[in-house]
């Protein structure tokens, strides 16, 4: 049977590959949610290409009532990716308020408001996995409200996971490390300027700092995704899977 999944932030990065993985593995039916209708239409695209079908969705996760109105449309759902965020630094001595904001209301907020909208259409043996980050594991200056709200995404996949159970529906988190996407690159950028660094000198330590010296590609976060989505996990529940390369060893 065709299973039906569906992705936030499917227009790039992560949750493109993750569509693109399912697509290829299983053929599966993609529910590509995102804010830019060009670039989910390209990921709808190379979904049939790898041999899934697709449909897009254009929103904003952050808008609750944006995706509710969306519920009665997808249909029935056997998984749901909650891989939509965006990053940036938020120094505490900085006029940071919006920017706090738009984080929260993005990464921790976000996740909620899909799993409220799309958790009626999913039934025994749903899959949730929410992706959260290495910073949802530890701290690091200079980055309160993208710690905040990816900490907060591990507590609520651990309390949704609770809840649900009962249901036959599966929830996990995923924290990856660094992943070579737009987000990467950007976080890059601003830290080597933070630092006084170039790219590459900030590059080159932030690799030094992972036990396998290297980022990651988005397919491997996908393919630990994947595995977190398959009906064959039924022993992780409510956990948060590290993809980082041994960076976090609990
Ligand atoms: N890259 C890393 O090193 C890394 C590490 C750990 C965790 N993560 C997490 O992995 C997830 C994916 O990140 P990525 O690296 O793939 O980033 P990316 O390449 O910047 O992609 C982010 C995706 O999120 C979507 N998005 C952003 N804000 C949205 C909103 N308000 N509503 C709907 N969609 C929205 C973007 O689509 P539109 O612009 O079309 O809306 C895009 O598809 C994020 O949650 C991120 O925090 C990334």
């Amino acid at each position: 049977m065709t299973r039906r999944i569906l992705i936030t932030g499917a227009s790039r990065g992560i949750g493109r590959s993750c569509a693109l993985w399912l697509a290829r593995t299983e053929a599966a039916h993609l529910i590509l949610l995102g804010r830019d209708a060009q670039a989910l239409a390209a990921s709808a695209e190379a979904v049939r290409q790898a041999g899934g079908t697709a449909e897009i969705h254009v929103a904003d996760v952050a808008h609750r009532s944006v995706l509710t109105a969306l519920t009665g449309s997808v249909g029935p759902l056997d998984g749901l990716v909650a891989a939509a965020g965006i990053s940036g630094m938020t120094p505490v001595d900085r006029d940071s308020d919006a920017f706090f904001d738009e984080i929260l209301a993005t990464d921790l907020t976000g996740p909620w408001n899909t799993v409220r909208a799309f958790l009626p259409a999913m039934g025994a043996g749903g899959r949730v996995v929410l992706v959260s980050s290495v910073l949802g594991r530890f701290g690091v200056p200079g980055y309160g409200a993208y710690c905040a709200a990816k900490h907060g995404l591990i507590g609520l996949a651990k309390a949704l996971a609770l809840e649900l159970i009962d249901r036959g529906i599966v929830v996990n988190a995923v924290a990856p490390g660094w992943v070579d996407t737009d987000m990467a690159q950007t976080g890059i950028r601003q830290i080597a300027a933070a630092t006084g660094q170039t790219e590459a000198q900030f590059r080159a330590q932030a690799e030094a700092a992972v036990p396998v010296k290297r980022f990651f590609q988005a397919e491997e976060i996908a393919h630990g995704i994947g595995w977190l989505l398959s009906p064959a996990n039924t022993m992780q529940v409510g956990q948060c899977l590290n993809l980082d390369g041994g960076v976090v060893q609990s």
